[in-house]
C-alpha cells in the first residue's frame, strides 16, 4: 500500500508520475489493481476523487463501489457532475477535436471544488497520454496549471504512456518513474539524460519476466525490480 500511495495519493509533497512501457507491457493492468486499493482505503479520505481517462474506450470494466457501478462517461459535463457524488469517474473522451477544451473544463472544474472545499482532493490517471498529450508541441494553460500546481492543490497527475518523453514541460515536473518493459532501447538515452534513469541495465530482466515492472523514485534514485503483480 506504501507503494501504490506513493504512486497515486495527493500528499502535497509528491510530484506528477509516469508509468511507461510498451503496447501490452502490463500498465494499465497494474494500475487498475492498485486504483482499486486506493479507492477502497479509507486513508485517502471521504473529499478525495479518482478521474481515469482513457482516449482508448477500455478499462474498469464492470467497476463497482460498493453496490454502485461505476460506468463509463462520454460527456465531459458528466464525469465532473459524477464526482459530487461518487469516488470515482471514469471518461472515455469521444471526440479528438475537442479533448483539449474537455480536459481543460475537467482541470478548472477540478479546481474549482479544491476551492469550494479545502478538503478536496484528487487523483487524475491519463491512460494512453501519448495519444493526445504526446502530438501537442504547447500545452494548454489548465494542463500548464496541472502539471505546474497541482502539487500544492492536492490534484495528482499520473501518465500512462508508451513513451517516456511525453511533454517536455514534464521534464522537471516528474519524481517517478513506473517502467514496464519498454521494448526499444530508443527510450535508454532519454531515460538517462533527462531522468537519471539506468534503463538499459534493467532491460533485460524487464523483458524476461512479462509484466514486471521497475520502480524508479527520484527521490532515492535507486531503481527496484518488481515481479507482476497479481491480479482477477
Ligand atoms: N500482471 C499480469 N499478469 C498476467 N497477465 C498480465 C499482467 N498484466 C497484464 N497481463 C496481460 O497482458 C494484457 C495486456 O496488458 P495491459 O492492457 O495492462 O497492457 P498495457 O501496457 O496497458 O498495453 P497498452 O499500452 O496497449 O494499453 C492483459 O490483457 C493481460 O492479459
Ligand atoms: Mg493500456
Amino acid at each position: 500500500m506504501e507503494r501504490i500511495d506513493r504512486l497515486l495519493k495527493p500528499d502535497g509533497k509528491n510530484l506528477s508520475a509516469v508509468v511507461f512501457g510498451k503496447a501490452g507491457s502490463g500498465k494499465s493492468t497494474a494500475i487498475e489493481e492498485w486504483a482499486k486499493s486506493a479507492i477502497k482505503s479509507r486513508s485517502y479520505g471521504k473529499d478525495w476523487r479518482l478521474i481515469y481517462v482513457s482516449p482508448k474506450h477500455e478499462g474498469f470494466e464492470g467497476m463497482k463501489i460498493g453496490k454502485k457501478k461505476i460506468t463509463p462517461q462520454f460527456d465531459i459535463e458528466e464525469v465532473v457532475g459524477s464526482l459530487q457524488k461518487n469516488r470515482m469517474a471514469i471518461w472515455f473522451p469521444e471526440n479528438m477535436n475537442s479533448i483539449d477544451l474537455e480536459f481543460d473544463f475537467l482541470v478548472s472544474s477540478l479546481y474549482d471544488y479544491k476551492e469550494a472545499n479545502p478538503n478536496f482532493s484528487a487523483t487524475i490517471i491519463l491512460d494512453d497520454a501519448q495519444v493526445w498529450v504526446e502530438a501537442r508541441k504547447t500545452n494548454s494553460n489548465e494542463m500548464k496549471r496541472l502539471i505546474l500546481t497541482g502539487r500544492s492543490k492536492q490534484i495528482k497527475t499520473v501518465l500512462v504512456s508508451h513513451g517516456l518523453v511525453i511533454n517536455k514541460m514534464l521534464e522537471g515536473q516528474v519524481d517517478l518513474i513506473v517502467a514496464f518493459d519498454s521494448g526499444n532501447p530508443i527510450w535508454w538515452k532519454s531515460a538517462q539524460d533527462r531522468f537519471n534513469l539506468d534503463l538499459e541495465t534493467h532491460s533485460e530482466a524487464l523483458k524476461s519476466k512479462p509484466y514486471s515492472f521497475l520502480w524508479y523514485d527520484m527521490k532515492d534514485e535507486n531503481p527496484i525490480l518488481f515481479d507482476p503483480i497479481q491480479y482477477n
